[in-house]
């Protein structure tokens, strides 16, 4: 049985939710391996392609059609944020630089959240959708993490010497010294394996199948982790800062685990001033 909400007025914004990141899956699969207009952004290596572009363009013009007052922080910069009911959070295609590069690993990755009583936001829908799997990982506050017709759960593991683990980079990597190199070093030197596989939304989502067991990262954006966060957290996982507290919202530290290895992993990455 795949996932269904089961509060009436999160139902439908799923299924929209569903159908723009397939429809921008869509075109990431028609334009995978073709002739591709590349511009850079925050450094040489920041890349964005014409079909982030038109990804966020379809995505965005989807909500504004159907709920016109719903907020959107898009990473491209298309629709508007202010406060409302409901946020979306997009990442129209995360993985840029391997869809640059003809690496088969990016994905679309939507987040909604939900203003809650005190006016402050809650995670209540996530979406990543890699379109060359057609894998679309999913989960609504409160009913769990799924994959087709799969519930996820995060692995079992508990020993940090049979854990495989991902991590990533920041566009600054080049020129700042909070690198995230000692971190990298520590986990080489100690765990089974280490990934740098270019998608922060699907290593989120990779911690919450199972398929790695723990992920960090510093320097991401709230794009890269609106969706990822609940569908981690729905599926068993755990995720903080590099010490433990709640996790930041900005995706400026972030440390996820199968919940089990969480004090290993924090106790291997550093957090440098
Ligand atoms: C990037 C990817 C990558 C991570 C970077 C992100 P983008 O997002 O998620 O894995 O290491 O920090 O910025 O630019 O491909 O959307
Ligand atoms: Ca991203
Ligand atoms: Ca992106």
């Amino acid at each position: 049985m795949p996932l269904v909400a089961s509060d009436d007025a999160l139902a439908p914004i799923l299924d929209l939710a569903r159908d723009l990141a397939e429809g921008a899956g869509a075109i990431q699969r028609e334009r995978y391996e073709t002739d591709l207009r590349i511009d850079t952004k925050s450094a040489s290596i920041d890349l964005v392609t014409e079909v982030d572009r038109a990804c966020e363009k379809l995505i965005v013009e989807g909500i504004e059609a159907a709920r016109p007052d719903d907020a959107i922080l898009a990473e491209e910069g298309h629709g508007e944020d202010h406060d409302a009911p409901f946020r979306w959070i997009i990442d129209p295609l995360d993985g840029t630089t391997n869809f640059a590069h003809g690496f088969p690993r990016f994905c679309v990755s939507i987040g909604i959240e939900r203003r809650a009583a005190q006016g402050d936001y809650e995670r209540a829908i996530g979406i990543v959708y890699d379109p060359l799997l057609d894998e679309r990982f999913e989960a609504v506050q409160g009913d769990g993490a799924w994959l087709r017709d799969r519930r996820l759960a995060v692995s079992p593991e508990t020993e940090w010497g049979r854990a495989l683990v991902a991590t990533g980079f920041a566009y600054d990597v080049h020129r700042s010294e909070d690198d995230n190199l000692e971190s990298f070093r520590n986990v080489v030197k100690s765990a089974r394996g280490i990934r740098r596989d270019g998608s922060a939304a699907l290593d989120l989502c990779y911690v919450a199948a199972g398929r790695v067991d723990a992920y960090w990262e510093l320097k991401l954006h709230p794009w890269d982790v609106a969706a990822g966060y609940l569908i981690l957290e729905e599926a068993g996982g755990r995720v903080t800062d590099f010490v433990g507290g709640p996790p930041d919202r900005s995706g400026r530290e972030v440390a996820s685990s199968n919940g089990a290895l969480h004090a290993a992993l924090l106790e291997r990455i550093v957090r440098t001033p």
